[in-house]
This record gives C-alpha cells, sequence and structure tokens, in this order.
C-alpha cells in the first residue's frame, strides 16, 4: 500500500498559456518522487469551442450552466482534447502522465442539485481505487471533469459536467492529500481593494464568500479549500502564468494565498 500522501494540484484552464511552465514542474517533481494528482479545467478552450458552434455560455455562482449540447462539447473538448494535449506534453518533456476523466474507475460520481445549470453534477462519492492504482505505477493522473452520473439517479444521460476546482477539494480530501493547490489567472484571493490576500483561515474565507468578495470562478476555489482542509493541512492559490509557481507552491515559497484552518 501506497503511503506517501499526494498532493492535489489543479490546473486552470485560462493558465495554460505559451510561456506557462506548469508541465515542466509537474514533471520536475514527479522526478524528484512525488506523488501528483492533478485536475484540470479549461474554461477559456470551452467557450471558445461553443462560441464556433453558437452555443451560448452563462455562469451561476462560477459554475458553467450546461445544456445538453454543452455537456457533449465538456466531455468532446475537456475530456478529449485538452486531456490529451497535456497528457503528450507531460510525456514529451519525459514525465510519466495517464488521462482519465471522472468517469473512468467511477473516480467522481455526481448528481444535480440545481436544475437551473443544467447537467452540472454536485460530487457525491468519490471512488479513488483507480487513482491508487496510477500512482502505485508511477504515472500522474491527469483528470478532465466530465464525471459519473450517481446510478440512484433516473437518467437519460449518464455523464455530468463538474467544476474541476470542486473535484480537486473532493480528491484533496478523500486522500488525505499533503496539499491542494490551485494555479489559476489571478495572483491569489484579493480584498475588496483588489489588494491580494496572503493568509487566509477557514472562517475568513467563509465571511468573503458571504460578502460576495470572493465571487465567480474563485467561487468553487474557496469552497473546494474549506472541503479539503477536512483533511489536508495547506490549500494554496497562486499565478500559474507566472513561471515556476507550482515549484514555489510546493516548496512553500508561495506568491499567493496560502488557507488553512484556525488554530
Ligand atoms: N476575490 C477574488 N480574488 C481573486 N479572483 C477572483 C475573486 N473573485 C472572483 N475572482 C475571479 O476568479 C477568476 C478565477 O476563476 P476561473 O474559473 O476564471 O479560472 P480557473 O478556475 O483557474 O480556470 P478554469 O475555470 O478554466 O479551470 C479570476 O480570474 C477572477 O476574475
Ligand atoms: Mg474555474
Amino acid at each position: 500500500m501506497e503511503t506517501k500522501k499526494p498532493i492535489v494540484i489543479k490546473i486552470g484552464g485560462s493558465t495554460l498559456g505559451t510561456h506557462d511552465t506548469t508541465i515542466e514542474d509537474l514533471v520536475n517533481l514527479q522526478k524528484r518522487g512525488l506523488l501528483l494528482v492533478v485536475v484540470h479545467g479549461g474554461g477559456n478552450r470551452l467557450t471558445q469551442w461553443l462560441e464556433r458552434h453558437d452555443i451560448p455560455t452563462s455562469f451561476i455562482g462560477g459554475l458553467r450552466v450546461t445544456d445538453e449540447r454543452s455537456l457533449e462539447m465538456a466531455a468532446a473538448v475537456l475530456g478529449g482534447l485538452v486531456n490529451t494535449e497535456l497528457v503528450a506534453a507531460i510525456n514529451s518533456l519525459g514525465g510519466r502522465a495517464i488521462g482519465i476523466t471522472g468517469v473512468d474507475g467511477n473516480l467522481i460520481e455526481g448528481k444535480i442539485e440545481d436544475a437551473r445549470l443544467g447537467y452540472v453534477g454536485r460530487i457525491v462519492k468519490v471512488n479513488t481505487q483507480a487513482l491508487e492504482a496510477i500512482l502505485a505505477a508511477g504515472f500522474i493522473p491527469l483528470i478532465a471533469p466530465p464525471c459519473a452520473r450517481s446510478s440512484d439517479e433516473t437518467a437519460n444521460v449518464p455523464y455530468l459536467n463538474i467544476n474541476g476546482d470542486e473535484i480537486a477539494g473532493e480528491l484533496a480530501a478523500a486522500m488525505s492529500a499533503q496539499s491542494l493547490i490551485f494555479l489559476t489567472d489571478v495572483e491569489g484571493i484579493r480584498d475588496s481593494h483588489g489588494k491580494l490576500l496572503r493568509k487566509l483561515t477557514t472562517h475568513e474565507v467563509r465571511s468573503l464568500l458571504a460578502s460576495g468578495v470572493i465571487a465567480g470562478g474563485m467561487i468553487p476555489k474557496a469552497e473546494a479549500a474549506m472541503t479539503a482542509l477536512k483533511t489536508t493541512s495547506v490549500v494554496q492559490i497562486t499565478d500559474g502564468r507566472v513561471p515556476h509557481a507550482l515549484i514555489e507552491a510546493v516548496e512553500g515559497r508561495i506568491a499567493g494565498t496560502v488557507i488553512t484552518q484556525p488554530i
């Protein structure tokens, strides 16, 4: 049995630009012998593809409203294109990665909770056996958002779209991760004046959510941080576009926001 705790990393779609060193950093960290579990988004890519097909996009509380056509597109673009590109990039730099979605091995099971969001699931169960097997074999599991639909839900469509942040939070909690790191397109959580907040407790995060200072795409990250911190000791949110932001975060020299439980 694997006793070392993994680091769970969420790569935001919008951070995967051309100058990004995230892939290089992942390979470097894998070579150091760290266990890495990576969840990716790809919101910008998906929005581009939806636009090309004249499918409108809207968000409620940072979550993408997903009708049947957008769900198909999410599976094609996130589970297909983005996942394939990331795995290929890691492997081409000498890393060892295997791409899966939340559907594989029933990794993540969701249920529709808010009908206004369409085919968007909230996580009801996590089955980490597939991840443990991939980690034990020496690979980085790279997880795309489409997830399984819980079998006790009457379903015409057997899978759902789930926000990548929520997946990362639940996986970190389920695996008692060493840490959870969000790489995104802002320097961290900002206060109402736009100033970076370097250290936050879950209490403070809760009040920033309640006051609406944490909004849009930062909402699922903040909620995922609180989920993860049930078993994980630290959550970091940092700008993935900054060279070597991931290595800095792993080494504890984070430039962004660190969230912990209050003492
Ligand atoms: N208080 C806040 N501090 C910082 N960013 C915030 C805050 N409130 C809202 N945001 C927004 O959250 C965004 C990050 O979430 P977003 O969903 O856009 O990216 P991502 O999750 O990294 O990528 P993807 O959704 O593609 O996986 C920021 O670009 C910013 O606009
Ligand atoms: Mg997001």
